[in-house]
């Protein structure tokens, strides 16, 4: 059996080998792929005829132009990438020959300021990226936005250059996910998603200079991912939008508001009871009052994410969210955490801590979290072991600093803990005191302390 195998792979592989590769003077060829890519090549190469490769890597080259038949030899090809050039110019009959195989093409970062005529004949086109072109509102061609507009399923566009909305999106009814990168517009139209408003499953809209979440969200009945990132005039009055109270947005499930110059805790939450998801990282959140997190209380949330927020203290508004499970402070300046501030969160099993100044855990910090798997307070200023551990019997991985834990007789208690009450916890981490990571210290060490025993009182506490 085991020669066959061998023999067969033996002469799969020659197989393979035999494909010529359709370039071979500056490209090379794996699998189905032509790598053509990071070779400083100022035009496309020319391609032998080919019925094998699929994908054609062309990218962060300096090409100026794509001429009439530049792939037309290329019969598999289905997925074209030629991101970071600097094409101004591609034929109205670069894709001749290929039509009807290509199914992706990449454009971005390069230098076009219309949006390519020629991908109006490509037939069966689900995705094309022209993200980072200096492309206005007024060059998305209108037949080229009809033509691919039965096929295509996502659309990357945007850059500085676009100054106002462009209204031939309208053509794109197949649409699921629409991808903006930059824009100085500050305002939508009512319409903006006309066309896709019964298809678009994804919206991310980052970089522009929109003062307010458009009132043309309200349209997207089928939505269930938003990021609305980087959009630095956003600021707390640009989401306090009645817009969103109509209940449409019933399939909404993830929201990240990344970076929008935002001061309080949004009660968007009000409107979008479904949303399990909110990323609000990396704005600097001086007030998370009871009152803003109390909107969120019987909707869907359960993961939270406050990375960067400049937070110094854990929220105490957050005990009202007894259903989160995943909740991620890390970038904060939180100091210390007291004994009240997880209260409530039963069913939260990941907490991320990581870089924070944080040096004090008071005793009975982590006593609700009875379903806690996952503790993470790496690059923290944390030196003695955590006594509030005690109360972690669901824990599998406790994340601690490296080479900051006080390691002496005096944690012979974690030593019992593992044993007794908990015995699938890991800890990565090392000690301060010894060279040594805090695991090997407790296997190695501590049956050596004086005040050894391998017997502990567990505090009774179960997940439910
Ligand atoms: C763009 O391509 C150049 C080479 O032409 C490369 O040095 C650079 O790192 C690439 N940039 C990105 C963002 O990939
Ligand atoms: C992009 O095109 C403009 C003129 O259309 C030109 O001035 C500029 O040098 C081009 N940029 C690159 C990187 O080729
Ligand atoms: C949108 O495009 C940007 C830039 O290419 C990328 O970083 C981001 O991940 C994309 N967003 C989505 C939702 O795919
Ligand atoms: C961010 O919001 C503050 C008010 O909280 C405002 O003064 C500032 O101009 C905003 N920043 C930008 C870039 O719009
Ligand atoms: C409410 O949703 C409908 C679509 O179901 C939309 O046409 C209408 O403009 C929305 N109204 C408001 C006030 O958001
Ligand atoms: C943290 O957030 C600020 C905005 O509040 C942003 O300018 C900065 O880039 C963010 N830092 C990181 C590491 O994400
Ligand atoms: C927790 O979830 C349940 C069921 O989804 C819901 O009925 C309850 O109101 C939620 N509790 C809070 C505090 O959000
Ligand atoms: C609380 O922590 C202190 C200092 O680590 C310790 O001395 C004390 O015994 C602890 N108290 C309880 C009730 O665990
Ligand atoms: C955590 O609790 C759940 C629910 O009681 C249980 O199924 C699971 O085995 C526990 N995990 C650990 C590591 O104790």
């Amino acid at each position: 059996m085991a020669w066959l195998l061998l023999a067969l792979s033996v002469s799969m592989a020659t197989v393979s080998a035999q494909i010529p590769c359709p370039n071979n003077m500056v490209c090379s060829c794996t699998d189905t792929n032509i790598e053509c890519h990071d070779r400083a090549l100022v035009a496309v190469p020319v391609f032998t005829s080919d019925s094998h490769y699929t994908t054609l890597h062309l990218e962060n080259n300096m090409i100026e132009t794509l001429p009439d038949d530049a792939f037309k030899n290329l019969q598999k090809v289905m997925i074209i990438f030629l991101r970071n050039n600097t094409i101004n110019t591609v034929s109205r009959n670069a894709f001749r020959g290929v039509e009807a195989g290509i199914l992706h093409l990449d454009l971005a970062q390069n230098n076009l300021t219309e949006f390519p005529l020629a991908a109006g004949a490509l037939e069966n086109l689900m995705r094309i990226d022209v993200s980072n072109n200096p492309i206005d509102e007024n060059h998305f061609d209108e037949h080229t936005m009809y033509d691919i507009g039965d096929k295509l399923t996502r659309l990357d566009f945007g850059s500085d250059s676009l100054h106002q909305w462009p209204n031939t999106l309208r053509h794109l009814q197949a649409l699921e996910v629409l991808n903006v990168t930059g824009g100085s517009f500050y305002t939508l139209p009512p319409t903006a998603f006309h066309g896709f408003e019964g298809t678009l499953k994804t919206l991310s809209i980052q970089h522009t200079q929109l003062i307010a979440l458009p009132f043309a969200l309200s349209k997207l009945r089928f939505l269930d991912h938003l990021y609305f990132d980087h959009n630095h005039a956003i600021g707390d009055s640009g989401i306090l939008i009645t817009s969103l109270s109509n209940d449409t947005l019933t399939n909404l499930q993830y929201v990240s508001l990344v970076d929008d110059n935002l001061t309080y805790f949004p009660s968007l939450l009000r409107f979008l009871r479904n949303v399990h998801t909110l990323i609000l990282d990396s704005n600097r959140l001086a007030f998370v009052s009871d009152s803003s997190v109390a909107v969120a209380v019987g909707t869907a949330i359960t993961t939270l994410s406050l990375r960067n927020c400049s937070l110094s203290r854990v929220p105490g508004a957050l005990s009202k969210l007894t259903n989160l499970t995943k909740l991620d402070l890390t970038d904060n300046q939180i100091r210390s955490f007291e004994n009240s501030d997880f209260q409530n969160m039963g069913r939260l099993t990941t907490l991320t801590v990581t870089r924070n100044p944080l040096e004090f855990i008071a005793n009975e910090t982590f006593k609700d979290l009875r379903c806690l798997q996952q503790l993470d307070i790496m690059e923290s200023n944390i030196k003695t072991m955590p006594e509030a551990i005690r109360f972690l019997r669901n824990l599998t991985t406790l994340t601690l600093p490296l080479d900051k834990i006080e390691c002496t007789c005096n944690i012979v208690w974690l030593k019992q803990f593992m044993e007794v009450c908990n015995t699938n916890l890991k800890i990565a981490g090392s000690c301060e005191t010894i060279d040594s990571p805090v695991a090997d210290y407790l296997r190695a060490h501590i049956p050596n302390c004086p005040n050894y025993a391998s017997q502990t009182q567990c505090v009774s506490s179960t997940c439910t």
